[in-house]
């Protein structure tokens, strides 16, 4: 092998390695210009994988938490273009809402009303502070208003009005069906326009053939985990 090519190869091997380790801590080399170019816009600092402690996770309800890494922004915006609710008109719940990125998302495509469900209390309180951050730099937009709780999911009350439940895979199946279960529950007691967007739909089969009709489904064909789908009820 001539010197040029290990070079070369050596270069590759580097650039591969690098990608490798990006993702592991939930961003890859490729999406870092645009994710930095989004937290200045945004003033918000939403990037990074984090790991709960067994400690968090086993002292929720089902004890079936996942890790929290941010959902990539151009499956979101896919998924909030293709949903059938009025943003103006309804509150974003984001169950699992780590630091906060789909919110900040959400708020850019005009929801005024937010509200973030987080078990892990580092995580609740760097959304916080990214809502609180944001919203400074909207002080343009008076009405907007962010609302973090630091809970379990599976005990969460959907609000009153119209809403779009969102999730980025944050739990297992059993916190899903008893999220589901509440979301149907508050429905039957007041009819009103509800949509889901579950991203990375593991559990999605705990949706289906409920009152819950599929709308859209978005992403990615093959995998699962850049897919987003979308339900409304009724
Ligand atoms: C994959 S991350 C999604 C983060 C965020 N929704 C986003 O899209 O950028 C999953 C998050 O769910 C949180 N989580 C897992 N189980 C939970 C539970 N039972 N209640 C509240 N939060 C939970 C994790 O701590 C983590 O922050």
């Amino acid at each position: 092998m001539t010197r040029a090519r290990l070079r070369s190869d050596g270069l590759w091997w580097v650039l591969a390695a690098a990608m490798r380790t990006g993702k592991a801590f939930g961003v890859s080399l490729l999406h870092l210009p645009g994710e930095i170019m989004f937290e200045s816009r945004t003033q918000t600092r939403t990037r990074g994988a984090y790991w709960s402690s067994q400690e968090v996770i086993a002292n929720a309800l089902y004890g079936d938490g996942y890790h929290y890494g941010p959902i990539k922004r151009r499956l979101m915006n896919e998924a909030l273009r293709a949903v059938e609710i009025d943003p103006q008109a309804s509150t974003f719940v984001d169950l699992g809402c780590g630091k906060g990125r789909a919110l900040v998302v959400a708020a850019e495509f005009g929801w005024r009303r937010l509200v973030g469900v987080e078990y892990d209390p580092e995580l609740a309180a760097r959304a916080r502070e990214n809502a609180e951050s944001y919203s400074r730099r909207r002080l343009s937009s008076p009405d907007l208003s962010f609302e973090i709780i630091e809970g379990d999911a599976a005990s969460y009350e959907p609000p009153a009005g119209q809403f779009l439940l969102f999730m980025y895979n944050p739990f297992g199946e059993q916190t899903v069906a008893a999220v589901i279960d509440r979301v149907i529950q508050s429905w039957r007691s007041d009819p009103r326009p509800v949509a889901v967007v579950y991203a990375n739909p593991q559990w999605e089969h705990q949706l289906r053939h409920r009152e819950l009709v599929e709308t859209a489904r978005v992403g990615s064909r093959r995998h699962k985990m850049e897919q987003a789908v979308i339900w409304r009820l009724g």
